[in-house]
């Protein structure tokens, strides 16, 4: 999976999700399907020496990603763990993941997990993507692999189930034509370049929900 790449041009929806939540110095956070830790990262240099960062994958490869992309980060630890079975040695400030619930077999009690790992007035923050609604040259995206590809469209709905507030959510997807990294993402994905087609990526659709402070 090209990370890197996919970090290059989500970066925005992650920078607007981050600086929307007002994350800052010290906080306590998980990345939930750290995956090569781009995130993880993001997050790290935010939090500072202070704070902590749980970068927790399923994949025992993850932790080896994770540890060489925060190596200078000392305030990151990768977790082996599934999203299902999250637990982690404190209560965390945000549970946070992009790209996860549309991989797991039942997002709602992914959210129960991240929910229950952050204190009573903290944060969890989900940004999933709406795969059909990006398009190709016009033409509708697929991902035959992804379980839920269309689940940021459920999103909001799912974190309310969870029992959380819901505070904001909104949909953002990187579009282009042409050389640059769009056509170089797409291309690292499927194999074939977009060439000069336009093209509009996955819209990302971003929750910032709250833990109520009482049950
Ligand atoms: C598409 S990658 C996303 C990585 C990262 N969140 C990002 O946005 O760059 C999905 C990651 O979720 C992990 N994953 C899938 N199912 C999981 C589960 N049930 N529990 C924990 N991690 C899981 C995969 O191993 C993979 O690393």
């Amino acid at each position: 999976m090209p990370h890197a790449l996919r970090d290059d041009v989500y970066r925005r929806p992650l920078a607007t999700a981050l600086e929307r939540l007002g994350l800052g110095a010290g906080w306590r956070c998980v990345d939930v399907g750290a995956g090569g830790g781009d995130v993880s990262v993001a997050l790290a240099e935010l939090v500072g020496r202070d704070g902590r960062v749980y970068a927790v994958d399923s994949d025992p490869l993850a932790r080896d990603e994770v540890a060489a992309a925060a190596a200078s980060f000392t305030q990151v630890l990768a977790i082996t763990q599934a999203a299902e079975d999250l637990v982690l040695p404190e209560p965390v400030d945000l549970a946070f993941c992009r790209f996860l619930l549309l991989h797991v077999v039942d997002p709602a009690p992914v959210l129960a997990r991240m929910r229950a790992a952050v204190h009573p007035g903290g944060w969890v923050v989900a940004q999933e993507p709406i795969t059909s609604a990006g398009r190709i040259a016009g033409r509708p995206f697929s991902m035959p692999d992804a379980r839920h590809p269309d689940v940021g469209a459920l999103l909001p709905a799912l974190t309310r189930s969870a029992g959380l507030q819901l505070v904001d959510a909104w949909a953002e997807a990187p579009a282009g034509a042409g050389p640059g990294p769009l056509a170089d993402y797409l291309e690292s994905l499927t194999g074939v370049s977009p060439g000069n087609d336009p093209v509009v990526l996955p819209p990302l659709v971003t929750v910032v929900a709250q833990v109520p402070e009482r049950p």
